[in-house]
C-alpha cells in the first residue's frame, strides 16, 4: 500500500511509521517528514494530493487542542483545536476523498477524552467527540469503497506499542467503515 502519514515526526505517529515500514510510506509535517505541508492550510492540503498520486491510505496524527479549567478556557484556546485537529481532519477527507485509491482508507485521530473527558478537559473533549461524530456519519457517504476510521487512544505514553499499532493494522486492513478505534482505555 501507499501510504501517507500525516504527523508520522510525532509521539504516534513514530511508532505507526516503524510499524509500517514494509509499505511505501510517505511522511507529512510542517517542520518534518519527506512532505513539508501544514494541513491546517486548505490549500496545502489540495496541493498534497496533488503532489502524491495513486495513494491508498491517510494516516492523521497531527493536530493539536488545548485543555484548561473551564472557567479559564478562552474561545482562542478553544479555537485551536478547531483549526487545528477538527478542520484539518474534516478537510482530508473532503479533499482526499477525490484523490484517494478505490477502496482506500482514512485514519483519523481523535482521543479518550471525547469518551471519557475528566476536569479541565473541555477543549479537547469537544474536538475528540466532534471527530468521532464526522467519522460515523461521513463514513456513510465515503465514494468508490474508501473507508473513514478514527483511533481514539488514551494517553499513548502508557499505552503498549503493540496495541497502538493493531489499532491502526485494523483500520488499514480490515474492512471496518464509519468505526471509532479505541485504544489504551483502561490506563490513566
Ligand atoms: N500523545 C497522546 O498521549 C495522545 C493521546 C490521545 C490523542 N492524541 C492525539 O494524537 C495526535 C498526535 O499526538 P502526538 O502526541 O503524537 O503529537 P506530537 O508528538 O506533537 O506529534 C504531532 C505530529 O504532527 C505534526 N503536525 C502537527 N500539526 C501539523 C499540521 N498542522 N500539519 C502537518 N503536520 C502537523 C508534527 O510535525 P511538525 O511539527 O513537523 O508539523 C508532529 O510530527 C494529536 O491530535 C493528539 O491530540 C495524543
Amino acid at each position: 500500500m501507499k501510504i501517507l502519514i500525516i504527523g508520522a515526526g510525532g509521539t504516534i505517529g513514530k511508532q505507526v511509521a516503524v510499524a509500517l515500514k514494509e509499505h511505501e510510506v510517505i511522511t507529512v509535517g510542517r517542520n518534518t517528514g519527506t512532505i513539508k505541508a501544514d494541513i491546517s492550510e486548505d490549500d496545502a492540503v489540495e496541493r498534497l494530493f496533488k503532489q502524491v498520486p495513486d495513494i491508498d491510505a491517510v494516516i492523521c496524527v497531527a493536530g493539536d487542542s488545548n485543555t484548561d479549567n473551564l472557567s479559564a478556557i478562552t474561545k482562542a484556546q478553544f479555537m485551536v483545536g478547531i483549526e487545528q485537529k477538527l478542520w484539518p481532519q474534516i478537510n482530508l477527507v473532503l479533499s482526499g476523498m477525490k484523490y484517494l485509491n478505490d477502496n482506500g482508507s482514512f485514519t483519523l485521530i481523535s482521543g479518550k477524552m471525547g469518551d471519557l473527558p475528566i476536569r479541565g478537559s473541555s477543549g479537547k473533549a469537544f474536538v475528540n467527540g466532534a471527530i468521532n461524530s464526522f467519522v460515523k456519519a461521513a463514513a456513510q457517504e465515503m465514494p468508490r469503497g474508501i473507508r473513514l476510521n478514527a483511533i481514539s487512544p488514551g494517553k499513548v505514553l502508557d499505552i503498549d506499542s503493540n496495541a497502538l499499532v493493531a489499532a491502526y493494522l485494523i483500520c488499514l486492513e480490515t474492512d471496518i467503515n464509519g468505526e471509532i478505534v479505541n485504544v489504551g482505555y483502561q490506563k490513566n
